[in-house]
């Protein structure tokens, strides 16, 4: 099925859509004044700060920050995307989604990749058949039964065996007609060397078909039956299988994920059918590659805690390092997405007893004490930390190395809360200051930020921002600092009381804004905001950044009574303060060029001038005091 849904299909389906409804099939909400509230479905609270507003058909948590229209909260209640998301209303409400004008070139490439599906799950269906039914496949069942894996294992995840010989597969496409091409196409065959003409790709191996979270198979990995190498052999990339975006047995894990809110990862094909056999089904593998952002955001959708499994400490240490980045960079592309809070919060690793990998483990313990193993999994941080102590040991130098192998990854943690208490923590552990450590955090944090271009977040400030205002998704320390406060509290006028739009433009009262994100929003809202009838729910679905339209939602979500005179006078006041402060910059730059070209006649008039500045803004502030008076 194609994702394009046209522009004014997904507005008929949300104005059609009433946000009160879909929510409360999730949330219990009381009706309080105009607004709904209820206890919050995205982070565990006892009073409820979770809010829906009919009016604005938005919702916003007091609490965490998220917030969004009637799309973002199916997204991120049911773990769909956005087009799921149109879908599942579309349906809900009666609406036809015809199937739209495609432009010529998306719908070959559509049409390629539906045939490339069908191609895979023939060429599954095959290697199935050959498995359970025919002789040659004897072997690979008795291969299968000696390692523990079950008929209904087998056919949960459609298992097969591809037969010895070079053109099995091959031939049993040819007679169906089907291209080589096509075939080739989906690396299931591989073109011969010097002479035209194909073979196949796997060949006297375990065949494990490999599934996107649709059901839809997307490649194969496959196994010897002995000890040849290599052991396993994967699917190229193809136009539908990109393997950073993949996980093995997501298909079957997504619901449990989420009914647990825990998603273990392992590393081998095996590993997770063990743990599936043993009912262990919230359960994906990364298949022998290192694990990537897109795989985190995946599972993040569907799962608040991690635990990884690995079979060494190596192996842990090497991702937890690995995973450590992953939040790093998430913290820059997303900062305000959810995604680390429940990350950072909440990734364990669990490492194995030596010489057991998931497999052999439970089979040889059992379900019941892989389980009390992954509770008792340090978390990430306190992972590193015991295997940086164990490495080199509490002597001096020992603490020296501990602290300088730690400070990157305390720093790379978002949460200031979180970053405190595991600050302490590490320095409690080996028995230095506090403050020490807090201290070689900050520079690793600026060092990183100077590296990446961000501006900064005060990791010595951490914990100390007024939360629970209305102020903005909580815990951003940009957001929360008091210099943007003036600047939401315009944002959240222009989405409340459009009528000061034109006034905004036309004082060109952006142009001071200081915090580059709520500029970014305010000129998105003088741009689309009018040719949406004023509708912060369809504004929000115009956006495509996640932290933008959570801010929106935070921002429109309060009721202040706004009049016209009042918000001239905060916009006068403000344009006023930011010219000043543009004013004396370039002024003080001036004076710099002029001391630097030593140009005494200029410096003198020029420091008359900044005198005179000062002296008149003093006067303003008498006045205003005696006013007051
Ligand atoms: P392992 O070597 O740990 O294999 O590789 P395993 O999963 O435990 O399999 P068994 O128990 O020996 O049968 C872990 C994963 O790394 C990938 C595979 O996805 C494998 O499941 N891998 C490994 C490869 O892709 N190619 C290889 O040659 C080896
Ligand atoms: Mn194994």
């Amino acid at each position: 099925m194609a994702n394009f849904i046209p522009e004014d299909k997904i507005s008929e389906i949300k104005n059609a859509a009433d946000i009160v409804d879909v929510v409360s099939e999730a949330v219990l909400l009381k009706k309080t004044g105009k607004n709904y509230v209820g206890l919050c479905p995205f982070h565990s609270e006892k009073t409820p700060s979770f809010t829906v507003s009919t009016d604005k058909q938005i919702f916003y948590c007091f609490g965490c920050g998220t917030g969004g229209n009637v799309f973002s909260f199916l997204m991120k209640q049911e773990g769909l995307s956005f087009p799921e998301a149109v879908r599942r209303l579309a349906r809900r409400y009666g609406i036809d989604l015809p199937d739209k004008p495609m432009s010529p070139g998306r719908k070959r490439q559509i049409d390629e990749r539906e045939r490339l599906f069908g191609l895979n799950r023939e060429a599954m269906d095959f290697y199935h058949r050959t498995l359970m039914t025919s002789g040659t496949g004897r072997r690979a069942k008795a291969y299968l039964d000696q390692r523990g894996i079950s008929d209904r294992t087998i056919d949960d995840f459609k298992l097969g065996f591809a037969p010895d010989g070079w053109d099995r597969l091959l031939n049993h496409f040819s007679k169906k007609r089907v291209s080589p091409l096509m075939v080739e196409k989906a690396g299931l065959v591989v073109p011969r060397k010097n002479k035209s003409g194909y073979y196949d790709r796997f060949r006297n191996r375990i065949i494990f078909p490999i599934f996107d979270s649709n059901r839809q198979v997307i490649g194969f990995g496959g196994r010897v039956l002995d000890d040849s190498l290599p052991k396993y052999l994967n699917s190229p990339e193809t136009p539908i299988y990109d393997k950073s975006r993949s996980l093995y047995g997501i298909h079957r894990a997504r619901e449990k994920c989420r009914d647990s809110g825990t998603v273990f990862i392992v590393e081998g094909y095996l590993d997770l059918l063990a743990l599936h056999q043993h009912g262990i089904e919230n359960c994906v593998a990364t298949l022998g590659t290192a694990l990537t952002a897109q795989q985190v955001r995946l599972l993040t959708r569907f799962a608040g805690q991690i635990i990884l499994v690995y079979d060494s400490d190596e192996a842990g240490l090497r991702s937890a390092q690995r995973c450590i980045e992953i939040f790093w960079q998430e913290h820059i592309d997303f900062r305000r997405q959810d995604v680390f809070r429940e990350e950072k919060a909440d990734t364990h690793i669990l490492v194995l007893p030596a010489g057991h990998d998931p497999d052999s483990y439970i089979f040889k313990y059992g379900p019941e004490k892989f389980l009390e193993a992954a509770d008792r999994a340090p978390g990430i941080i306190t992972f590193l930390m015991d295997c940086a102590v164990r490495k080199y040991g509490l002597s001096t130098e020992g603490k020296i190395r501990i602290i300088s192998e730690i400070q990157a990854p305390l720093a790379a943690i978002n949460d200031p809360v979180a970053r405190t208490l595991y600050i302490k923590q590490a320095a409690e552990r080996i028995g230095v200051d506090e403050r020490a450590v807090a201290r070689r955090v900050e520079t690793a944090a600026d060092e990183k930020r100077f590296a990446a271009g961000v501006p900064g977040r005060g990791v010595g400030r951490s914990g100390e921002s007024g939360k629970g205002d209305a102020a903005g998704p909580p815990g951003d320390d940009e957001m929360d600092r008091p210099e943007s406060r003036t600047e939401r509290k315009i944002i959240a006028m222009m989405l409340q009381f459009p009528d000061i739009l034109t006034e905004i433009k036309e004082q060109n009262v952006l142009k001071y804004f200081g915090n580059n994100v709520l500029k970014k929003i305010g000129e998105f809202i003088l741009e689309v905001y009018p040719q949406t009838g004023s509708q912060v729910s369809e504004l929000i679905v115009r956006m495509d950044n996640r932290q933008q339209q959570q801010i929106v939602a935070a921002l429109a979500m309060g009721d202040e009574s706004w009049n016209m005179k009042g918000c001239l006078r905060l916009l006068g006041r403000f344009v006023e303060t930011g010219r000043k402060i543009q004013e004396s910059g370039l002024l003080d730059e001036k004076i710099r060029t002029a001391e630097k070209n030593n140009d005494q006649v200029l410096l003198l008039s020029l420091l008359k001038q900044k005198q005179k500045m000062a002296m008149r803004s003093e006067q303003k502030k008498m006045a205003i005091l005696n006013e007051k008076q």
